[in-house]
């Protein structure tokens, strides 16, 4: 059995070296997995069993009464009590055992403990936003972060998934099953890894234009960096920008817009730890020069040195001047005075020039966790 699970194991690896999203052999680092992994195969065994015995039943009886084996018609009767009630009771027999094993395993996997780490999980077209409820940022207001989370290695993981909007899908497979984040409904979710580093999550329900366009970034930390890490996001307040400096004039820009050509304040939907911006309609960006991915996983591996590669520039550049162009149904509105589309309205975005783009794109880079609470550190 080994030998054929590292088998089909190697063959559904090939495609994903890096982060094993195997619908089958996931992550045994994750005891959440482990259990899943257990009860498939046990119903896979029972599968092949049943599978061997009805195809040697088909075969024998294919075989004795075939009809050049008989020179008269065998016996012709109607009905069978005994082989009826069999033929009832054995399919009740394996159902039930099936069920035994999926009730243990959800009794297993679905109790949170009282002392898990708690996340709360919103889901939105298109993006994520992650919140530690039992953590109040010393500015205020709980610690929040978008498209990317924290969790504590070798414990179980309380997430409460929720969506805004339309039904998304919480999955990172990496630590643990999948689970449908509705609206106006809050579900408890058990995960857990044991292993630190960065996994990929994904929205696993189709949920509009940019579905896959919805991804995030799990990264695993021993107890000590995750305390260590979590301490220094509840204790970060935006740094205050030096007056005259691009982050100034950005940050002027970010909280006030600029009425004159109708460009509307990034803290109207955003919200930055520490300072008045407190928008709750777009994914939060307290630490933004710390994240490495861009518009929900659009863009990724943009290391805290890359921000200001050409590259990277250039792509934070064209999501702030025209993010509905970039990525479908994002509902970001258009900085370069094009028509976008929202919920169905058609909506004209205000005009901010190529400098004042560049000086909010400043401004948000300077958005960084101290170096040694660098989430990203040492993770490979
Ligand atoms: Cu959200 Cu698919």
């Amino acid at each position: 059995r080994p030998i054929a699970a590292a088998a089909l194991g190697a063959t559904l690896l090939t495609g994903c070296q890096q982060a094993n999203q195997s619908l089958f052999i996931g992550d045994m680092s994750s005891a959440y997995n482990r259990e899943i992994w257990w009860m498939s195969v046990w119903a896979i065994v029972l599968s092949i069993i049943i599978f061997v015995g009805v195809s040697y039943a088909l075969f024998y009886t294919v075989q004795k009464f075939r009809e050049d084996r008989h020179d008269a018609p065998p016996a012709q009767f109607h009905g069978n009590n005994r082989l009826e009630v069999i033929l009832v009771a054995v399919p009740v027999v394996i159902v039930f055992g099936l069920s035994i094993l999926t009730v243990r395993s959800m009794a297993i996997l679905n109790p949170t403990p009282e002392q898990a780490t708690k996340i709360d999980v919103l889901g939105k077209q298109f993006w994520w936003n992650f919140a530690y409820p039992e953590t109040t940022s010393d500015a205020g207001g709980v610690v929040t972060n978008g498209n990317e989370f924290i969790m504590p290695t070798k414990q179980p993981v309380a997430l409460t998934i929720t969506s805004g909007d339309v039904i998304h899908g919480f999955w990172a497979p990496n630590i643990g099953g999948q689970r449908a984040a509705m609206p106006a409904v809050k579900k408890t979710w058990q995960v857990d890894t044991e292993r630190a580093g960065v996994y990929q999550g994904n929205c696993s329900q189709l949920c509009g234009g940019s579905h896959a366009n919805m991804r995030y970034k799990v990264i695993a930390l021993d107890q000590d960096r995750y305390d260590a890490t979590l301490a220094a996001m509840k204790a970060y307040r935006a740094p205050e920008p030096a007056p005259g400096s691009a982050e100034a004039r950005g940050y002027a820009l970010f909280m006030q817009g600029k009425a004159s050509t109708a460009a509307v304040a990034c803290a109207a939907c955003h919200r930055v730890q520490g300072t008045p911006a407190a928008g709750v309609a777009g994914p939060d960006l307290s630490f933004f020069g710390t994240r490495r991915t861009l518009g929900a996983g659009m863009w990724e591996a943009m290391s805290a040195a890359q921000w200001t590669d050409e590259k990277a520039a250039a792509e934070l550049h064209a999501w702030i001047k025209h993010s509905p162009t970039v990525k479908p149904g994002s509902l970001m509105p258009s900085y370069d005075g094009s028509e976008y589309l929202s919920k169905g309205q058609k909506l004209k975005g205000g005009v901010l020039t190529d400098d004042e783009i560049d000086d909010i794109a400043a401004y948000l880079r300077s958005l960084k966790l101290p170096e040694e609470a660098d989430y990203w550190r040492e993770t490979p």
